[in-house]
């Protein structure tokens, strides 16, 4: 099984955002996680769109995951393929056609997934379980960087991975919000994937973003051996 921190770079500074960056980079991050809202689906404002074609251009290896929080994922589809998006994900009740939007999302050459609030009942991904690269388990309301996870994902997060293996589609699952190493630990010894880390794991941290960073990876790995 693999382990991908994918840090949210909604938790960066926005006057030295460009060490950090760099910093998350030398820890040998795999994904950059980007939130995008549009102060409609979510009470709040985030990253712009062209913060991905400066990140792709600086650092081409290096998946850029996109969480729209928007509430016209499909307005945004072009935008986001033109500065480099590589992973989507939009939020299920967003539009009346998820379905569509991931096939959307694929024909335009990117991975598709949707994401699920703490409201939501995990099997409504069902009838588009096919179509899915991906599934984004929001452990907080979606919004604001730095909330509490919600200790009752971890039921949810289980009922998800029961779900995957019925239907056969290995997609990837994410865990964004309040990502801790106790709770990180739990998620991926029940086989979460991607790791979407804040100030809990790798910014803030004593020692550094690098280090924090290859401590988060090694000490997944070390506990789903
Ligand atoms: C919340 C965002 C998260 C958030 C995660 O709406 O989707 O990606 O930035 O970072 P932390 O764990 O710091 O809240
Ligand atoms: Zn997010």
């Amino acid at each position: 099984m693999q382990i991908i921190n994918s840090p949210s770079l909604a938790n960066c500074s926005f006057l030295t955002m460009g060490q950090q960056v760099e910093e998350l980079v030398q820890g040998d991050v795999p994904w950059f996680h980007i939130d995008i809202m549009d102060g409609h689906y979510v009470p709040n404002l985030c990253l712009p769109v062209k913060i991905i074609k400066e990140l792709k251009s600086k650092y081409p290896k290096i998946i850029i995951d996109v969480h729209l929080m928007v509430t016209n994922p499909i307005d945004y589809l072009d935008a986001l393929k033109e500065n480099g998006c590589d992973y989507l994900s939009f939020h299920i009740d967003s539009t009346n056609f998820s379905r569509r939007v991931l096939t959307m999302i694929h024909d335009k050459g990117m991975k598709a997934g949707v994401v699920i609030n703490p409201s939501q009942q995990i099997n409504d991904i069902e009838p588009f379980i096919q179509f899915l690269d991906y599934v984004v388990l929001m452990t907080v309301e979606p919004g604001y960087a730095g909330q509490k996870f919600m200790t009752d994902s971890i039921y949810r997060l289980k009922e998800l991975v029961e779900i995957r293996e019925k239907s056969g589609n290995p997609f990837l699952i994410s865990i964004d919000g309040g990502v801790d190493y106790a709770n990180a630990i739990e998620c991926a010894k029940l086989g979460a994937e991607i790791y979407v880390t804040g100030i809990y794991t790798v910014f803030n941290q004593p020692d550094g973003i690098t280090l924090a960073c290859k401590r988060f990876k090694n000490t997944l790995m070390d506990a789903i051996k």
